[in-house]
């Protein structure tokens, strides 16, 4: 954590001044220690140089499971991919994927932002903040799961990047300080997506920009269930089920009856809901970042591992709040936010100003 920081946060709890009561300093910046409220003394602990302010349970720990024990399997520096490089930069288009310069995202941000201020939420296990810090911006990171322990201490000490654990509808953050707010694939798992956009408006300096991706639709029903399954049981459920359901469909494939093998996919839809291992072993998604990986390596082990985090991904979240691209405008207008534009196929991505 950087001194710095105090300029951009308050107390969640009365929105008073923060200080800091202990520091133990590693790398030039507090790594361990406790801020205090000036008012309602309420503390909190910064643990492996980030600041926490969540209760040990809430909604979005799913996630810390995940990126606990994913690591870094996912960042464009640990696979030598462009996806969220391009994500962030690159031209939309949903025909090109995996051309490098286009994503089915595509927010085409400059690459140079010196000077503006940028928030990112739900940053994960920073895959996008990789990118972000070499921006020449200044960047707060926000997330409200122990994801954020999956950051490598090289990232967490970026002289230009602090890193938060909170919630972002908390009231935590100073209102109208950024310039950017960046919020990759989070939207929807927030209780209410209306208000956290409104929340946000309120955080954004007039003339900011909002970029921002939400699921259009959501299909695992059954997830009132699977959102109980733990990391671990998910993974030695998919360990037994995942062949079985490969060797179904390929037989079937094989037999040339692909609607057969279709079929044993649907009817299987929690494991593997996005058909990542069949597909990529089939050679149906060399352009994605699953197929251009296993095209490299052909290993299998870890291609079940994007499939065990993907399906973790989609059956577990508390919160799935997709809506098409009509209704999300409909929130983005009534939050408050001009010269909206939504895009995207497979999902909807947005921006827009104060
Ligand atoms: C689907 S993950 C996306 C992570 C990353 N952006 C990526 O694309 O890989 C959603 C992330 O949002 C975080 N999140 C959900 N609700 C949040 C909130 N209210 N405040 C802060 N972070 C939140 C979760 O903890 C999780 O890390
Ligand atoms: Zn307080």
């Amino acid at each position: 954590m950087k001194i710095n920081l105090f300029s951009k946060i308050n107390c969640p709890e009365c929105k008073s001044k923060l200080e800091i009561k202990e520091e133990k300093m590693k790398n030039n910046e507090i790594f361990e220690g406790k801020i205090i409220c000036s008012k309602c003394k309420e503390e909190y602990e910064i643990r492996n140089y980030i600041p926490r302010f969540v209760k040990k349970e809430n909604y979005s720990e799913s996630w810390g499971d995940l990126w606990g024990k994913t690591g870094n399997t996912l960042r464009d520096s640990d696979t030598g991919d462009t996806f969220y490089y391009d994500t962030i930069f690159g031209k939309w288009s949903e025909e090109n994927v995996g051309k490098k310069g286009y994503s089915p995202f595509g927010f085409e941000w400059e690459k140079d932002l010196k000077g503006e201020k940028i928030l990112e939420i739900g940053p994960g296990l920073g895959v996008c903040t990789e990118h972000l810090v070499k921006t020449n911006s200044e960047i707060l990171s926000v997330d409200m799961s122990n994801a954020i322990d999956a950051f490598p201490e090289k990232l967490l000490t970026n002289r230009n990047l602090n890193v938060i654990q909170a919630d972002i509808n908390s009231g935590i953050l100073k209102e109208e300080q950024f310039d950017k707010i960046w919020m990759f694939q989070v939207l929807q798992h927030t209780p209410s997506p209306p208000d956290t956009l409104k929340n946000l408006y309120k955080l954004l300096n007039k003339g900011g920009e909002i970029s921002f991706t939400s699921y259009s639709v959501s299909h695992h029903p059954y997830r009132f269930i699977t959102k109980k399954l733990s990391f671990k049981s998910i993974y030695n459920l998919l360990e037994v089920l995942l062949p079985i359901k490969y060797r179904l469909q390929k037989i079937f494939k094989d037999m040339k009856m692909p609607g057969i093998s279709k079929l044993v996919h649907i009817m299987s839809h929690p494991i593997d809901p996005r058909n990542l291992y069949f597909d990529t072993i089939e050679g149906n998604r060399s352009d994605w970042l699953t197929g251009k990986l296993y095209k490299k390596t052909k290993d299998k082990k870890q291609l079940f591992w994007f499939s065990v985090v993907n399906t973790f991904d989609a059956i577990t979240p508390e919160y799935v709040n997709s809506a098409n691209h009509e209704q999300i405008k409909k929130w983005t207008e009534n939050a408050g936010y001009r010269e909206i534009n939504i895009w995207g196929k497979s999902g909807v991505r947005v921006k827009a100003k104060k």
